[in-house]
């Protein structure tokens, strides 16, 4: 089948060089002034879309508002319907809404299923995510009952990166900053053949909401040691600062951090900059180009694994 990748320049166009035989189509955005978008397929007279396998592809960034990009969406997969599109994939590489993946308080929505509820519903077959913050006991399935969806992991592209970037010979031992993580930080060892991981117990006090970090059944060392902590996002930066601060304390000689999505504004990473921290290596999933910051791209992670699902 046809292949045809659709979204903005940057991102989608990148990914489209990377699958075979893909055609790109771009979308030009227009936002009118009450905030409403408008996103554009750029098509000739002819109609390449009839009978093929679309992929839209979207990176979020801080330029637009979260819910822009999710109309723009909708409106995207349904247009490529419209035109014939027989199939069609969404990629978004931030997964929006999956912080929200129960109801924790009574009344609160259950947002992760909604989301998948409306894509599904606009007509997408397929969605392919990075390092979804459902996952363990909410796995992606749960919420896309109606298309396939996958979860691709950049946790070992961001742990080679950061073995690459300290230079240094020293084994780096892998920590998540909360229980949740702690495949993630595995997941890191085994790609960069640490000889160890762990995580760090993080609560939340159910009365105040104050949250508390210690470290619980590490009963090795870490004098000295270079410590990698990951997780999939950072958004206020408070988790990853507690869990650094544990380790320094311990006598850590250099402390690293790797996280999935960069979901912090320039402001608040310049806060985690101030701390004794000594590499920061984040994904692409957000666009944002920020001094210090590493970043690593998942482009080529998709379209490996589109490349080998075509049908
Ligand atoms: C929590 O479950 C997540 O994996 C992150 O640890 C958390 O969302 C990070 O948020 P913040 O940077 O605001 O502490």
């Amino acid at each position: 089948m046809k292949v045809i990748v659709v979204g903005k320049h940057d991102f989608a166009g990148k990914l489209s060089t990377e699958i075979e035989g893909a055609i790109f189509i771009e979308i030009d955005e227009r936002i009118f002034p009450d905030g409403e978008v408008c996103p554009r397929l750029l098509l000739d007279n002819q109609n390449p879309i009839e009978n093929s396998h679309v992929i839209i592809a979207t990176q979020l960034g801080f330029d637009q508002p979260i819910n822009q990009y999710l109309v723009s969406l909708l409106l995207t997969i349904y247009n490529v319907k419209r035109h014939g599109a027989t199939k069609v994939t969404c990629i978004m590489p931030y997964h929006i809404y999956s912080r929200q993946d129960r109801e924790t308080r009574l009344g609160e929505p259950f947002s992760s299923k909604y989301l998948a509820s409306m894509l599904e519903t606009a007509g997408m077959d397929e969605y392919v995510t990075i390092n979804s913050h459902s996952y363990g006991k909410n796995p992606l399935s749960d919420f896309f009952s109606e298309s396939r969806s996958i979860s691709l992991s950049a946790i070992p592209l961001i742990a080679r990166a950061v073995k690459m970037t300290s230079n240094s010979s020293e084994d780096i031992l892998c920590f998540s900053p909360d229980e949740g993580a702690l495949m993630l930080a595995k997941e890191a060892a085994e790609a960069i053949d640490s000889p160890f991981y762990g995580a760090i117990r993080k609560r939340r006090d159910p009365k105040t909401g104050k949250i508390s970090q210690e470290m619980i059944g590490i009963d090795i060392s870490l004098e000295n040691r270079h410590i990698l902590i990951v997780d999939d996002l950072v958004s206020s930066g408070g988790t990853m600062v507690g869990a650094a601060r544990i380790f320094k304390q311990q006598g850590a000689k250099e402390v690293y951090l790797g996280y999935i999505h960069g979901v912090h504004t320039v402001e608040k990473f310049e806060k985690l900059k101030k701390e004794d921290i000594q590499i920061f290596v984040t994904t692409n999933s957000i666009k944002q180009e920020i001094p210090g910051l590493t970043t690593v791209s998942v482009v080529k992670l998709i379209a490996d694994w589109i490349n080998s699902n075509l049908s």
